[in-house]
């Protein structure tokens, strides 16, 4: 029985924002067809797989009941491309390592291959969507691409930033603040936007679903992530003073966060913030207004990234002058290596950075984790044997003179810690990057504890 959907929808891009997001229109709306495209095979075979690419809690159970109902995964851009009247784009924008702008400015060199895609194969109108997220002004760059030809087919450009944030993706993507919707102001552009609002309209109330110009929809969406990050450094910031004066960075954030005007979310401490958005879209906001002249606006902003590897930096210099300014040949072990719990991703994880600046240090490093041991693997490659992974946290503790608690995956809050201090070096030390242990408790154990901005507990 061939079935016939009212809309046929292609997504370019089958990662952590282009697979879930898409799973989520297919669960929601039957009477589409949602294809997902990409040009890595074997990510699709994981998609079309038991193991997909991907942990994100609540995802194979959304893939399970869609995928070959009305969720497709294949890597024939090109079919896709023809068969599809609405294009969603989510190829990775990642920051340049080469040329202009290097190590600021977004790669948009993916970005700009599939608009040219688009043109070559389209043969009728279509609707393009960003989905991936975009320096300003980006969609009139790829406006000029698509209207290059004479092919008098029309292209019309929307910006429709995801803010799923990863480990909770699948309840963001169905209970979203808001959904943004940039489009141009013409009449066509309205169109667009409108066919594109009915989608959402399926699961998402109208007073939901906000509208704009399309330069401040990609701004946004740098803007928002700006102001998340900000809000970590700031409280990170204030946690290295916490450390010098005995002041308790949670009673601190606790007090503030009751004023309804700041709001207690995202103050946590910790020991940096990590992920594929935070610093790649505040450096492009940075180039931005670098570019723009902005100069003062520019240092601001960078001042975020700045203060979260002084996070890093500092967490790293805590346990060299408190283990005797000495690791050379000391076991540490990393508790959690994902950027954050709840998923296997490892884009940018504090943990990165920590693991490089232990080895360099010479200390011998056994990683733990949940889900993101493969991604460690990965990310450490370039050190070969000279680092463990464990997956069990009482084999990967044994034998270590020091835990550092990465990613505060909940697992770690309820290990049992007699357990893991008998199994120790002695003296035994525990750095809470996450400040998600007890740390009474550990102290009464015999652990020397090092959280994050309180005053650490030490049997000497
Ligand atoms: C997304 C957005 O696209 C990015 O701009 C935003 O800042 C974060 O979220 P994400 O889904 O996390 O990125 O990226 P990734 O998991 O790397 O997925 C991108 C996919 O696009 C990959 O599977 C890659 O193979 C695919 N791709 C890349 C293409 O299909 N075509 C290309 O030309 C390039
Ligand atoms: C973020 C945004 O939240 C999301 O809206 C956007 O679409 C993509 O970028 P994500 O990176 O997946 O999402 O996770 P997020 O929960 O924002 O955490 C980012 C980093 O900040 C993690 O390393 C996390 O551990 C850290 N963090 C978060 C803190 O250190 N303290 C906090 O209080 C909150």
């Amino acid at each position: 029985m061939v079935t016939k959907f009212e809309k046929n929808i292609l997504c370019i891009g089958a990662g952590y924002v282009g697979g879930p997001t898409m799973a989520m229109i297919a669960y929601k709306c039957p009477q589409y067809k949602i294809t997902v495209v990409d040009i890595n095979p074997d990510r699709i075979d994981e998609w079309n797989s038991d193991a997909l690419p991907i942990y994100e809690p609540g995802l194979d159970e959304l893939v399970n009941s869609t995928r070959g109902r009305n969720l497709f995964f294949h890597t024939d851009i090109e079919k896709g491309i023809k068969e599809s009247e609405i294009i969603f784009v989510s190829v990775n924008t990642p920051t340049k390592a080469f040329g202009v702008g290097a190590g600021m400015a977004a790669d948009l060199q993916y970005w700009e291959k599939t608009a040219r895609q688009i043109l070559a194969c389209a043969e009728s109108s279509k609707i393009i969507v960003e989905k991936s997220t975009l320096p300003v002004k980006t969609a009139l760059a790829m406006e000029r691409i698509l209207t290059s030809s004479n092919s008098g087919i029309n292209f019309e450009v929307l910006s429709n930033p995801e803010f799923l944030a990863e480990g909770t993706a699948i309840k963001d993507l169905e209970d979203p603040d808001r959904v943004l919707i940039g489009s141009s102001q013409t009449q066509s552009g309205i169109k667009a936007r409108d066919e594109l609002v009915e989608i959402y309209l399926n699961w998402v109330p109208d007073d939901r679903i906000i509208t704009s110009n399309i330069w401040s929809s990609e701004l946004s969406k740098l803007v928002s992530n700006a102001f998340l990050a900000q809000r970590i450094s700031s409280i990170n910031a204030i946690s290295s003073l916490c450390e010098k004066t005995d002041a308790d960075i949670s009673e601190v954030a606790f007090a503030i966060g009751k004023d309804k005007r700041i709001g207690d979310k995202f103050l946590n401490a910790s020991v940096g913030f990590g992920g594929s958005c935070f610093k790649k879209d505040i450096l492009n906001l940075v180039y931005l207004c670098r570019h723009y002249g902005l100069k003062e606006v520019a240092d601001y902003w960078e001042s975020v990234v700045k203060i979260n590897e002084f996070q890093k930096d500092r967490f790293v210099m805590n346990m060299l002058t408190t283990m005797f300014n000495s690791l050379a040949g000391k076991r540490i072990c990393l508790f959690g290596f994902a950027f954050k719990a709840d998923t296997g991703d490892t884009r940018e994880s504090p943990a990165i950075s920590i693991s490089r600046k232990l080895i360099d240090e010479n200390a011998e490093l056994v990683i733990t984790d949940p889900q993101a041991l493969e991604n460690a693997k990965n990310e450490l490659f370039e050190y070969g044997g000279n680092v463990s992974f464990v997956k069990d946290p009482y084999n990967a503790a044994a034998g270590s003179h020091a835990i550092a608690i990465m990613t505060e995956w909940d697992l770690y809050k309820g290990l049992d810690y007699k357990k893991i201090y008998k199994l120790m070096n002695k003296p035994a030390f525990i750095f809470d990057g996450r400040n998600i242990v007890d740390h009474l408790q550990l102290f009464d154990i015999g652990f020397n504890v090092y959280p994050i901005g309180k005053p650490a507990l030490t049997h000497y």
